[in-house]
């Protein structure tokens, strides 16, 4: 990248793709590639299972009770309008609160406002302590029983705070509200399981677990999406259809209308693979190394404010900040001139952006192929940024 190695702190955003689940998508497109649940012919039949075995591995990787309770859709965003234009129109009515936390992906709030405006439901926010955690006694005040659904990351994309998800699930369930969990950003550093959290819906994007673009998963309780309406209509989602009347298929085919993403399961499912083979606690070993490192070596940086849990608050390795003076996108291409691909924006969270009162933020974010000396790269790129931009130190 530039001329340098290329050095990858945008995990966050998308994660690079190991070699098996390349070979696994490519074996697939070559050897077997069919219409699943359609023929009746030997591609039709082998397509068919290797995207139900895919959601197999899906449900024992998130432990899932049982398969049907996994959905395979094109990515957490989709996941995430699923729930709040099935579940979210047909369950909250007018006079209901909404939850979020103020840290909220945009893809677990945009859709919730909608929800809110359509029903006439309120929409509410959990904001956050100075160690960028929940305030435990504003938790209490804001859910109560008027609480419908509460939506919230297990882990923030901009933060890195890891949320006390189980605790939260708990309490919400005693208020009677049901709970989204957003895992698009813990899915790839901890190990999931929904039934341990006890939540209503969970949703990741196999993009960020190192599979292709292109393949997402909701998990929903039995319950819950068999009482729900679907949500894309057409083929495959249908038992019998009439001129006028339809009845529609049983879960999970109710809501995947379409010729699915076959490939995308199949690599999602390399890719559960590849992680089974790496071990989780070697992993976040190395993850949090990486992270312990990289939060005291940016403090040398002089006028840097790091934005999440410093220490204390349980955190992952995703970190944003800012250097005075210094817009956000400056740094990143000043950077990226010496081969470090790193993130900045508003990280589609502008609500947390507004209440952090930081317009914008630069962003890092490790996976398990990074180095110590990778950041060491980075510490001595940052050193020269305010210099780059005319300041003295
Ligand atoms: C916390 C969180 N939720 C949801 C999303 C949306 O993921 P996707 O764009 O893959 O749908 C992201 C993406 O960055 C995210 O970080």
């Amino acid at each position: 990248m530039n001329g340098k190695p290329l050095i990858y702190f945008d995990n966050a955003a998308t994660t690079h793709t190991p070699l098996e689940v390349l070979d696994a998508v490519r074996d697939y497109k070559e050897r077997f590639n069919a219409n699943p649940h359609r023929g009746a012919h030997y591609l039709g039949i082998q397509a068919t299972e290797l995207y139900e075995q895919a959601r197999e591995k899906v449900a024992k990787f998130i432990n899932a009770p049982s398969p049907q309770e996994v959905i395979f859709v094109k990515n957490a965003t989709e996941a995430l309008n699923l729930v709040a234009y099935s579940y979210g129109l047909s369950q909250i009515n007018a006079g209901d609160d909404i939850v979020l936390c103020i840290s909220e992906h945009h893809s677990n709030l945009v859709p919730w406002q909608r929800v809110a405006k359509l029903k006439g439901a309120t929409l509410r926010y959990l904001y956050l302590t100075e160690d960028y955690t929940l305030d435990w006694e504003e938790v209490r005040e804001v859910i109560t029983t008027k609480t419908a659904l509460v939506g919230i990351a297990q882990m923030s994309n901009v933060l890195g705070t890891i949320y006390p998800i189980r605790e939260l699930v708990a309490y919400a369930h005693q208020q009677g509200a049901v709970v989204v969990v957003d895992g698009a950003q813990s899915v790839p550093h901890l190990k999931t399981d929904v039934q341990e959290l006890e939540a209503d819906f969970f949703v990741f994007s196999g993009h960020k677990v190192f599979a292709p673009m292109g393949i997402g998963v909701l998990y929903g309780r039995r319950e819950l999406l068999e009482s729900m309406p679907p949500f894309l209509m057409g083929g495959e989602m249908v038992e019998y259809v009439q001129e006028q009347e339809t009845t529609f298929n049983e879960i999970p085919y109710k809501f995947e209308a379409g010729t699915p993403n076959v490939e995308g399961a199949v690599g999602l499912a390399a890719s559960i693979d590849f992680l089974a083979s790496v071990s989780w606690e070697a992993m976040q070993e190395h993850e949090d190394k990486l992270t312990r490192y990289a939060l005291e070596r940016l403090q040398e940086i002089p006028h840097l404010t790091i934005y999440g849990p410093q220490s204390g608050t349980e955190r992952g390795p995703v970190m944003a900040f800012t250097i005075d003076g210094c817009h956000p996108h400056d740094v990143a291409t000043i950077v990226d001139q010496d081969g470090i691909a790193i993130r900045a924006g508003h990280h589609c969270a502008q609500p947390l952006m507004h209440y952090l009162k930081a317009p914008a933020t630069s962003r890092i974010s490790f996976s398990l192929y990074n180095t110590k000396d990778e950041i060491d790269v980075l510490i001595n790129s940052l050193q020269g940024v305010r210099g780059w931009l005319g300041y003295g130190s």
